[in-house]
C-alpha cells in the first residue's frame, strides 16, 4: 500500500476493542506499508500508564497475529500513552504538546485521526476540547472515527450528532460499522451491480423473500452491563442489519462512489415501512436465552436483572417500499446463544410461471451469501440428472473467495482504517444513514414498551423461539438456514 502519515489519538486506548481490533489492524497496515515511519499513535485513557507498559500491551495483543518480534517491536515504539481526563482542560494542553511533539518527530504533516472508543456521552466534550485546545490542526486533515453505539434512539442520535457537528464537519466524522469492513458484504454491491443477470432480476418481479441471520453462539460475555440497556435490537438491527437491507434494496447508484452510493443507501432506509405498534406486535418478535445445554439464562449471568426484560434475540419481516422492493418480504434475525456463529443471507427467487417438468416438482433458485465464517456464495439451481429418462435434481454454482489459495480475508477494522486514512467513508454510515435506521427501530421499541408485547423464550443452543418460525410459516415460507 502507499505510505499514510497520520498521527492516531485513540481514546478508550486501554479497552478491550482496541486490544482486540484496533492494535492487531494498524500492525497489519504497518506490515502491508500503509504505515510506516511516519506515523505515531497516543492512546489515553483514566489509567496511569507507561509508555512502556503500553507498548507492551500493544505487542502483546498483535502477538497473535504471528508477528515478528523485530516487527512489532520496531511497530510498538510508536505508540506513547498519556493518561486523560476528558473533562479536565489541563489535560488537552498537555496532550497537544505531545501530539505536536510528535508530530515533528515523525515528519506526520499535522494529518490526525482521532478515534472515539469510549462512552459516547463524552464525545461531545471530545470533540470540543479538541477544537478549543487546538489538538485540530490547521494543516493538514483531521478526521473524527466514532464507535458504536451512536445513540440509543433517534433523539440521543441527533444529540450526539449535533455534539460532534458542532467541531466536525460531516465529511471528517467517520461512523464505524464494522460490518461494512466485512470482505462479503462489501461483495454484495459487487454481485448486484457487476452482473446484468442478477441486476435484471433484483426487484419484486422476481425476488420472493430475503432473510438475514446474523447468530451468534456466545452470551453477553463482559458486556452484560452495556447489553442490558441495549439488547438485540440496538446491538444489532439498528446497524449492521438495516445496512445489510440498504446494500441488498438500494438502487443502482450513478457510479461506484462515496457520494452516489450514498445517496442510494439513504434512499433505501429512508424507504422502511414504518410500522404502528399493532404492525410491530404482527411482525417482531422478541426474546430471551433460558438456560440449556450447561449453559446460564440470561437472566442469570452477571450484572443482569433477574427479572430483566431486555431482549437477546429479535426476528422481525420488514418492507423496503420503493420501486424496485415493495411487496418483498425481508425476514431478519438475530440472536446470542444460538447454535453457531453465522452470518448469513438468502435470497429466494421466484419459482417458474409454470412448469413443464410436472408433476416433477421444481425447487427454488436461492442466492445465499454467507459472509461468516466461511465467505461464500452459493447459487442452487435446478438440473437434469445425468442418464436415461428425465429427471429433475437440484445442484448449485459455488463461488469461494480466496487469494493466493487462502481464504484469509483482512480484518473488518483493518479495511475500514486504510479507508479512513484515504479519506474514503463510503464504508462508514453517513448521519442520514443512522437517522432513518434509528426512527424504524424507535417504532419498534416504543410499541415494545408501552406495550405488553410478549417476551419469548429460547433454550441455549437453539436458533430462536418457535414464534420466530411461524413467522415465516404464516406466509408460507421458512427459514433457509436452520442452524
Ligand atoms: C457488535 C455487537 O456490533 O457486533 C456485538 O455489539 C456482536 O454484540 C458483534 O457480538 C458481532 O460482530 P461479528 O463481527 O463478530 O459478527
Amino acid at each position: 500500500g502507499t505510505e499514510q502519515r497520520a498521527l492516531f489519538i485513540i481514546f478508550g486506548g486501554t479497552g478491550d476493542l482496541a486490544k482486540r481490533k484496533l492494535y492487531p489492524s494498524l500492525f497489519n497496515l504497518y506490515r502491508k506499508g500503509f504505515l510506516n515511519e511516519n506515523f505515531a499513535v497516543i492512546g489515553t485513557a483514566r489509567r496511569p500508564w507507561t509508555d512502556e507498559y503500553f507498548q507492551k500491551v500493544v505487542t502483546d495483543a498483535i502477538n497473535s497475529e504471528d508477528a515478528l518480534a523485530e516487527d512489532a517491536t520496531q511497530f510498538a515504539s510508536h505508540f506513547y500513552y498519556q493518561s486523560h481526563n476528558v473533562n479536565d482542560t489541563e489535560h488537552y494542553i498537555t496532550l497537544r504538546n505531545l501530539a505536536d511533539k510528535l508530530d515533528r518527530k515523525y515528519e506526520i504533516g499535522g494529518n490526525r485521526m482521532f478515534y472515539l472508543a469510549m462512552s459516547p456521552r463524552f464525545f461531545g466534550t471530545i470533540a470540543e476540547h479538541l477544537k478549543s485546545q487546538k489538538i485540530v490542526t490547521t494543516e493538514g486533515y483531521n478526521r473524527v472515527i466514532v464507535e458504536k453505539p451512536f445513540g440509543r434512539d433517534f433523539a440521543s442520535a441527533t444529540e450526539l450528532n449535533d455534539a460532534i457537528g458542532r467541531y466536525f464537519p460531516e465529511k471528517d466524522v467517520f461512523r464505524i460499522d464494522h460490518y461494512l469492513g466485512k470482505e462479503m458484504v462489501q461483495n454484495i454491491l459487487a454481485v448486484r451491480f457487476g452482473n446484468n443477470l442478477f441486476r435484471a432480476l433484483w426487484n419484486n418481479r422476481y425476488i420472493d423473500n430475503i432473510q438475514i441471520t446474523l447468530s451468534e453462539a456466545l452470551g453477553v460475555e463482559e458486556r452484560a452491563g452495556y447489553y442490558e440497556t441495549a439488547g438485540a435490537l440496538r446491538d444489532m438491527v439498528q446497524n449492521h442489519i438495516l445496512q445489510i437491507v440498504a446494500l441488498l434494496t438500494m438502487n443502482m447508484p450513478a457510479s461506484y462512489s462515496e457520494e452516489d452510493i450514498r445517496r442510494e443507501k439513504i434512499y433505501a432506509l429512508k424507504s422502511l415501512k414504518k410500522y404502528t405498534p399493532a404492525q410491530v406486535q404482527a411482525n417482531f418478535i422478541r426474546a430471551q436465552y433460558t438456560a440449556a445445554n450447561g449453559q446460564r439464562g440470561y437472566r442469570e449471568e452477571e450484572k443482569i436483572a433477574s427479572d430483566s426484560a431486555t431482549e437477546t434475540f429479535v426476528a422481525g419481516k420488514l418492507f423496503v417500499d420503493n420501486e424496485n422492493f415493495s411487496g418483498v418480504p425481508i425476514y431478519v434475525r438475530t440472536g446470542k446463544r444460538l447454535s453457531q456463529k453465522r452470518s448469513r443471507i438468502d435470497i429466494a427467487f421466484k419459482t417458474m410461471p409454470t412448469n413443464i417438468f410436472a408433476p416433477q416438482p421444481l425447487g427454488q433458485n436461492v442466492l445465499t451469501i454467507n459472509i461468516e465464517p466461511e465467505g461464500k456464495i452459493f447459487l442452487q439451481i435446478n438440473v437434469k440428472q445425468v442418464g436415461q429418462g428425465f429427471t429433475l435434481k437440484k445442484s448449485h454454482l459455488d463461488f469461494f473467495p480466496t487469494s493466493n489459495g487462502k481464504q484469509v480475508f483482512p480484518e473488518a477494522y483493518e479495511k475500514l482504517f486504510a479507508d479512513a486514512l484515504a479519506g474514503d467513508a463510503t464504508n462508514f454510515t453517513h448521519w442520514e444513514e443512522v437517522a432513518y435506521s434509528w426512527k424504524f427501530v424507535d417504532a419498534i421499541r416504543t410499541a415494545w414498551d408501552q406495550h405488553d408485547y410478549a417476551l419469548e423464550e429460547y433454550p441455549c443452543g437453539s436458533m430462536g423461539p418457535v414464534a420466530a418460525d411461524k413467522l415465516l410459516a404464516r406466509d408460507g415460507h421458512k427459514w433457509f438456514y436452520t442452524g
